[in-house]
């Protein structure tokens, strides 16, 4: 096995020996055993500043227990624990998250800017797929059956079907308290304020009443 991968002439082996780990890690370690989120404080810090007392009630939450109501548009629902409402995950570099899905429910294109994802198939038959950026951009995708795992690697464009004729459900683990959520129609169509027509027009290659019915069917 070689020592050194040659790259441009440099030994990428090398590289990685004195790259910072902190800068490859998702969030950063914690510098404390706990740091229960204090979500009312002033103070402005990367992550929440921790609560002066604590107890085991802050190390629980029963927000996973219920199913998400799917009866809306795209027949899913993420529900998503995360350090701004589970606080015992602030500074532990992770969160979780239970999804729930009608048949044929899906959870459109997205990217999680700061997190890669691993999840399980609890229950139902999910199509799920993932595409590497430029200039490649490849589709993988597989069927997942219950108790298959799958990974969508760190701020790739990702999404979820349910392909069964049944509910669904699926859990994942994030690497990081806070992964965040680029939803792409939203991004591209329903951002606040919109994207011009003009940058829209050129970049899908489509007149502006198209771009605007797009616009609208997303926001609808
Ligand atoms: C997801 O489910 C919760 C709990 O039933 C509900 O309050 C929420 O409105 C649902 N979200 C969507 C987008 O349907």
């Amino acid at each position: 096995m070689a020592a050194c991968v040659d790259i441009l002439g440099l030994c990428l082996f090398g590289l990685v020996l004195v790259f910072p780990w902190g800068a490859i890690a998702a969030d950063e370690d914690p510098l404390q055993d706990v740091c229960v989120a204090d979500l009312n404080a002033q103070l402005k810090v990367n992550g929440f500043p921790c609560k002066a007392s604590v107890s085991a009630s802050d190390f629980v939450s029963p927000m996973l227990r219920q199913a998400g109501n799917t009866n809306n548009k795209l027949g899913s629902n993420v529900t998503a624990a995360g350090a701004a409402n589970f606080p015992g995950l602030n500074t532990q570099g992770l969160s979780f998250a239970r999804i729930d899905y009608a048949p044929g429910g899906v959870v459109p294109p997205h990217i999680h800017p700061r997190a890669t994802e691993v999840l399980f198939v609890v229950s139902g038959t999910l199509r799920v797929g993932f595409v590497t950026s430029s200039p490649d951009f490849t589709l993988f995708t597989n069927t997942l059956y219950p108790g298959d795992l799958t990974v969508f690697p760190r701020a790739l464009v990702h999404f979820i079907i349910n392909v069964g004729d049944t509910q669904a459900l699926s859990l994942s683990g994030l690497d990081s308290q806070n992964p965040g959520a680029s939803l792409l129609p939203n991004v591209l169509f329903a951002s606040n304020p919109t994207i011009g027509d003009d940058v829209l027009d050129k970049a899908f290659n489509l007149p502006e009443s198209e771009i605007e019915k797009i616009k609208a069917a997303v926001k609808g």
